[in-house]
């Protein structure tokens, strides 16, 4: 049975750093990035911040129990995707497909301009994924102050220098 996707509420919110944890074991196959399979999720608090800003969807199994998540953030005319995470036992089914369907829905429906977020350029389940959603790589020179930003800040948490890349999908 197909997961059913739902706007997050804040019960959901305790549940959800064990589906980070969980989706980022997908890490231990790559050796250089392994790390981050042990790496602190994202905290309750944080998850309570974006669910109230009602740009956090979940994907549920046949239990109602959530396997899935996506975190977003409004930031003017744009959603961010902050995390995209799937229990691995359930990762490869489409619920990540799905997830971010409910993100540009929502950007299609409050008229926004671009679904942005950023990844790893190199690992098949990030950019090479993203981009067959229709995500489209950014240059370096093209990267407004916010992606930049973001960029820059992930590298002093450890993301090697010109490993990750900022993404935009275009609102249709
Ligand atoms: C990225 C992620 C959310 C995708 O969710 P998912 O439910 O597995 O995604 P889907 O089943 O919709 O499949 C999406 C695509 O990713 C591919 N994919 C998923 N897991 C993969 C893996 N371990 N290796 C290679 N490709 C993989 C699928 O084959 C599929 O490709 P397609 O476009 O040809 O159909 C999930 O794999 C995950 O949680 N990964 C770890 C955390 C992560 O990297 N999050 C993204 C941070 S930017």
């Amino acid at each position: 049975m197909p997961a059913i996707i739902r706007l997050a509420v804040p019960q959901d919110a305790q549940r959800l750093p064990a589906i980070e944890a969980s989706a980022a074991q997908a890490f231990r196959m790559i050796e250089a990035l392994s790390w981050l399979a042990e790496s602190p999720p994202m905290s309750v608090e944080r998850h309570r911040q974006l669910i109230a800003l009602s740009t956090c969807w979940v994907a549920l199994d046949a239990e109602n129990r959530p396997q899935g998540f996506l975190s977003a953030e409004r930031d003017c005319s744009d959603l961010h995707i902050h995390e995209l995470s799937v229990m691995q036992s359930m990762q490869g089914q489409g619920i990540g497909r799905r997830l971010i369907e409910a993100a540009k829905d929502y950007a299609r429906s409050n008229r926004l301009s671009f679904v942005t977020l950023t990844t790893f350029k190199h690992v098949p389940w990030n950019a090479p994924f993203y981009a067959r959603v229709g995500f489209q790589a950014k240059a370096a020179i093209d990267l407004d102050q916010r992606l930049a930003a973001i960029l820059s800040e992930e590298c002093k948490h450890g993301f090697a220098p010109g490993s990750r890349c900022a993404m935009a999908w275009p609102v249709t």
